[in-house]
């Protein structure tokens, strides 16, 4: 059995659906619980990924519920619950639905759980991300925000198709906020160690790195009625399983900055040591004139969601 006694997944969407099941298949829990409002459908998703146990061979519990207090005993929580914008919906409309669902959420973890673990997942995740912590009030190496696992992983994976070979053997890293000014560092890049500039033009890696920056963006549209959730819930699985089995790995992920990469006050991309205490620290590594140029512009993007923030009444 798993190295955490339970996970809490807020939101029983496509993505916290598919993330409780990778979970449970994964047994790094002894329970696994997804927590939502609309009633019957974290109840559903929870039964029906549990009695795939017999078929799969997995020992963790599955449960769902409508209440809050499903948060007690959790050593790990993921944020997923939120909004998507619909049409006529601007940008601050969302801001502000998501934020107070995900205040509410930091103070119920804060509640019930304050020892825990947040990842936050809520877009727009770097602002998300920022709020939870201040809403919940814990320490900032005990919540961070999830988007790098995932842009990198489709990084990783249009490389590998335009190359053959294993995506497992592509590395990848980006900095910045989830969107559009995010910035994939391509000298941080290889396949098993050998540079990607040494094995793709210049033109074509300029072309992936578009399509990495408009990857969510990519499935919506194929989609139409939702975005993307297997990607996102592996990612989401990859940093619970760092956390579970206290593995240090050095992953992307939105950390909050006091001075780092030049940034203070905000949450962030950057590379971060994953471990069982959450973010161990920040690696600060040199980046070119360039890339410094579109982290600070990323910044901005993020700082300026946060004003907006900012103006709402508490
Ligand atoms: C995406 C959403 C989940 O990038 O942010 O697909």
């Amino acid at each position: 059995m798993g190295a955490l006694n339970k996970v809490v997944v807020l939101g029983a969407g496509n993505i916290g659906g598919s993330l409780a099941q990778r979970l449970a298949e994964m047994g790094i829990a002894r329970e696994v619980t997804l927590i939502d409002i609309v009633e019957g459908l974290p109840q559903g998703k929870a039964l029906d990924i549990q009695e795939s146990a017999p078929i799969l061979g997995f020992s963790t519990r599955v449960t769902g519920t409508n209440s809050l207090e499903g948060l007690r005993g959790a050593d790990v929580v993921v944020e997923t619950a939120g909004l998507a914008r619909k049409p006529g919906m601007s940008r601050s409309d969302l801001l502000e639905k998501n934020a107070a669902i995900v205040k509410s959420h930091a103070e119920a973890v804060r509640a019930h759980a304050p020892n825990a673990i947040a990842v936050v997942v809520t877009n727009p995740v770097d602002v998300m991300t920022y709020y939870f912590r201040r809403a919940s009030g814990m320490p900032s190496a005990r919540v961070f925000g999830e988007s790098g696992t995932l842009d990198t992983a489709r990084f990783r994976w249009f490389v590998a198709d335009a190359l053959g070979v294993a995506p497992r053997d592509v590395t990848g890293f980006v900095l910045g906020t989830h969107g559009d000014t995010m910035v994939p560092l391509l000298s941080l890049t290889s396949v098993s160690g050998v540079p990607l500039t040494k094995l793709l033009p210049a033109e074509r890696l300029a072309a992936i790195v578009e399509r990495t920056k408009k990857g969510g963006g990519e499935i919506v549209d194929l989609l139409k009625t939702g975005s993307a959730f297997y990607a996102p819930s592996a990612s989401q699985a990859e940093l619970v399983r760092a956390i579970a089995n206290d593995e240090h790995r050095l992953l992307p992920a939105s950390a909050y900055l006091d001075g780092a990469f030049g940034a203070k006050d905000v949450y962030i991309g950057v590379p971060i040591v994953l471990g069982r205490a959450g973010v161990e620290r920040v690696v600060e590594v040199d980046v070119s004139a360039g890339e410094r140029a579109a982290f600070e512009a990323s910044v901005a993007a993020v700082k300026a969601d946060l004003a907006i923030l900012a103006k709402l009444p508490p």
